[in-house]
This record gives C-alpha cells, structure tokens and sequence, in this order.
C-alpha cells in the first residue's frame, strides 16, 4: 500500500515519534509499505511520521533499487558517532521543490533495531550518512530547516505559506 506522504505544516512532523517496542507480523507490512511509498515519491529515504504514523521506524535505499542489499531499515535509531563535516544540497519529500546546503557529519554509526528486534551497529558515509541524520532527525520531530540559517528557513517557509493559501501545498 503507497501512503501520501505528509507535508511540512503537519504537526506530526515535528513531535518526537513513540519507540517501537512490538515486533511482529503488522510492523513488517508496515515497513514493505513504507519502502513501496518511499520509492513510489523517488525518495531514497522515509520515516514513518512522514506516512503520518508517529512511531521510531525508517527506511533508506540510498541506491534507489540498484543494489537490494542497500536496503536498510532502522528501528530506533540513535546516532553513537560523527565524524568530520560534509555540506550538501539536501531535500525531503515532506518538504518537496526546496532543497538547501546542509552541513552534516561525513561519517556516522547509528545503532537501530531491524524488523525482527535485533539491535546493530552500522557504520555509513556521505549520503548513507546523510541519511542516517536526516532520518535520525525526523524520528525526533526535528526537519532540516533546523540546520539551515534563520534567514533562508524564513524564506522557505514563507513561501510554504504563500503555497498553502494559494491551495499547491
Ligand atoms: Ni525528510
């Protein structure tokens, strides 16, 4: 099933998403939903606030079905290391036509669960990196306009509003 993806403006966006803490048959079709709506908005990565459900579960394919072992789903995630600094365009489909220069760790282990419970370490640089933030990010309410200066936040969400009183958001 391909979920709309929620867009900014939408509180659940913004709140901390509740911990999985069941591990059954309904998270994992929850989860094949959430890869087939991920690639169904060409995204490389999707958490699930974004399908409006406000729980600790993302999925990232950074190849874009290249490569099926790329296929990653992290079930509370936590960051435990950055290294070094990496400025890139970045995106999100929850915030779609904008992208922005976001300066993130180069190199980041995250520690998450997978489908089944089982907790592991994995260790990703530049865009699985970026991704494993940006993601991390979502769970925690937080978007990447966060990282960006006030000035060009102001900006986009200006626009957002204009977008959204004139019925294209
Ligand atoms: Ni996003």
């Amino acid at each position: 099933m391909i979920y709309p993806i929620v867009k900014f403006g939408n509180p659940v966006l913004e709140k901390p998403a509740e911990p999985v803490t069941v591990f059954d048959g309904d998270l994992k079709k929850l989860i094949e939903d959430m890869f087939e709506s991920m690639y169904a908005a060409k995204g490389v990565g999707l958490a699930a606030p974004q399908i409006g459900i406000s729980r600790c579960i993302a999925v990232v394919d950074v190849t874009f079905k290249e490569d099926p072992a790329a296929k990653l789903v992290l079930i509370n995630p936590e960051i435990i290391h950055k290294e070094g600094r990496h400025a890139q365009s970045e995106g999100c489909l929850s915030i779609p036509e904008f992208r922005e220069n976001v300066t993130r760790a180069k190199i980041v282990t995250v520690r998450a669960q997978n489908a089944s419970g089982k907790w592991f370490e994995k260790t990703g640089d530049d865009l699985l990196a970026r991704a494993f933030q940006h993601e991390t990010d979502h769970l925690n309410g937080k978007l990447y306009l966060s990282h960006i200066s006030a000035l060009k936040r102001d900006l986009i969400k200006r626009k957002i509003r204009k977008m959204v009183k004139a019925g294209e958001w």
